[in-house]
């Protein structure tokens, strides 16, 4: 079983090879309401409806070099196993949104997976893109936004070692001061 974290990468991939400047992703992780909720937009090339409607087939790719696209399906795949879903809401020009929901309580479930590595492989993936990141809980909310950290470099790259090791600690240690169980 895939962790979440792995999917919301492979999501995220597909938003940076769309050309988006911006991408946001969203999670929302609650007891309360027994649901994991996780949004990613972007503001990249789009899809018409008819490619968002065949995204969720494994056979549907506008890739050229296999004809196998798996990221969406996968995901999909995952939502739908612990009593949960996946929608794509897209166009052209405008950008994507992708929104899944899982039971959080399911058996089938997997876990979140560890999202400062996630979050520090996909700042390392930016190029004229900016992420922002909110996590929220039963217990708080924490976000991570790329223009603000960006300011307070003061024009040194946010894709230095030191620098992605810090985003890494710093949404780790975030995540799990409002974390629930
Ligand atoms: N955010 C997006 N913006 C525009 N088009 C997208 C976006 N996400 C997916 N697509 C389109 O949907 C197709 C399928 O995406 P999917 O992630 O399932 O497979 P893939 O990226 O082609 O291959 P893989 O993820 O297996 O490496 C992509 O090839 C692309 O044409
Ligand atoms: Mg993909």
């Amino acid at each position: 079983m895939k962790e979440i974290s792995m999917h919301i990468l492979d999501i995220v991939m597909n938003s940076i090879k769309a050309g988006a400047t911006l991408i946001e992703i969203n999670i929302y992780d609650s007891i309360k309401n027994n649901c994991l909720i996780i949004t990613i937009k972007d503001n990249g090339i789009g899809m018409s409806s008819e490619t968002a409607k065949l995204v969720t087939d494994p056979f549907f790719t506008t890739r050229t070099t296999r004809k196998v696209g798996l990221g969406i399906p996968m995901l999909k795949e995952a939502c739908e196993r612990c009593n949960g879903s996946m929608e794509i809401n897209s166009e052209i020009g405008k950008g994507t949104v992708i929104k899944c929901c899982f039971e959080r309580n399911n058996i089938d479930r997997a876990p979140l997976g560890n999202m400062g590595d996630t979050i520090m492989t996909i700042v390392n993936s930016l190029e004229e893109c900016e992420l922002i990141y909110n996590h929220k809980t039963d217990e708080g909310t924490f976000s991570l936004n790329t223009i603000e950290v960006r300011e307070v470099l003061d024009g040194a790259s946010i894709k230095s070692g030191e620098i992605l090791l810090w985003v890494k600690e710093y949404v780790n240690e975030n995540i799990k001061s409002i974390s629930i169980i």
